[in-house]
This record gives structure tokens, C-alpha cells and sequence, in this order.
């Protein structure tokens, strides 16, 4: 049976999830203090098994970043990535019901902007803002 559990902390279970969708995890003292900083997440589950994840950082109020978003490739295609989502933009709305001027911004990898194109995300030029820049590490 799917379930789902809210602000839960597995760092084994989180860099599981990064080994499977192909991305190599981080340190688990690292991933252990992204957890602890992350404002809001998602872990799905199919009984006990972890199958799914995704998260919100930012400052909690004017910025929200959504972030790692994760469906094992055997359970892809099966709309968990969707449930996902809503669940994290359910959040992204009650907090903009404290403040209209909330920006959420989502940080998709190459070729997946697509799938958030589905829930309302545009490219940054669409909306008269600059193309968006991450600094350069090698
Ligand atoms: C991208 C990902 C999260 C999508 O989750 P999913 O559960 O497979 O997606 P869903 O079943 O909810 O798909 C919903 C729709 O989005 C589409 N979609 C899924 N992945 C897509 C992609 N990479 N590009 C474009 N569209 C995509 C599906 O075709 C589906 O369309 P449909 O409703 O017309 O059938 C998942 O494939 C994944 O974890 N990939 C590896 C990690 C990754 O790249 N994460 C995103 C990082 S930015």
C-alpha cells in the first residue's frame, strides 16, 4: 500500500534514493544537515519500502525552493512523481496565505522541465526575470 510520511529524517533512506535515480548521494553527515534544514518534505512509501521523495528549503516565508525530487526507476511512470508535487505546492500555498508575495522556485535538472511545466512552472525569461544563474564550481 502507498503511504506517505511528512518531514520525516532517513539519511539512509535519502541517499538510497539519490544512488537509485542515478545521482550518487552525499556524505550522510551531510545529507543528515540538509535534512535537518529542509522546511518541509515528502517520503513515499510502498509498505515499509521507500519509493519516493521530495522537498522544500528556503526561508519559510518570501522564498521556497523545491528540491530532490526522487521516484525509483521501478515505480516511474506510475504518477508518484505527481503526488509528490501536489503535496509540496499544497504547502507552497498555505504559506502564501501568509504572504501573497511568496516566490517558489524549482531546480530541474536538464531535461526535466517538462514535468514541472505541468504544474504551472515557467522558464524565469517568461515572467520578465533574469535567466537564473547557479555559481560555477569547476
Ligand atoms: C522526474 C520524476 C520525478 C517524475 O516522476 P514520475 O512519478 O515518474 O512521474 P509521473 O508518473 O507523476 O508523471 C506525470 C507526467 O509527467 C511526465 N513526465 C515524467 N517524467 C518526465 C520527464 N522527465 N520529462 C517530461 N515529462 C515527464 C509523464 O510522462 C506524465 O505525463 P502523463 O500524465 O501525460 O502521462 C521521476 O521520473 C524521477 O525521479 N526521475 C529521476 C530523478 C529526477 O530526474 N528528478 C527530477 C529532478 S529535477
Amino acid at each position: 500500500m502507498i503511504s506517505v510520511k511528512e518531514n520525516y529524517i532517513d539519511v539512509k533512506e535519502f541517499n538510497l534514493l539519490y544512488d537509485l535515480v542515478g545521482w550518487g548521494h552525499y556524505d550522510e553527515e551531510v545529507s543528515l544537515k540538509a535534512l535537518k534544514n529542509t522546511f518541509y518534505s515528502v517520503s513515499v512509501y510502498d509498505d515499509e519500502k521507500i519509493i519516493g521523495y521530495g522537498r522544500i528549503v528556503g526561508d519559510t516565508i518570501c522564498f521556497l525552493y523545491i528540491q530532490d525530487i526522487m521516484v525509483i526507476p521501478e515505480y516511474q511512470s506510475k504518477k508518484i512523481g505527481t503526488m509528490i508535487m501536489n503535496k509540496l505546492l499544497d504547502k507552497t500555498k498555505e504559506i502564501k496565505k501568509e504572504n501573497p508575495y511568496l516566490k517558489v522556485y524549482v531546480g530541474a535538472s536538464k531535461n526535466r522541465e517538462k514535468f514541472y511545466e505541468r504544474f504551472g512552472f515557467v522558464k524565469r525569461s517568461e515572467v520578465d526575470l533574469g535567466e537564473g544563474m547557479v555559481l560555477k564550481t569547476n
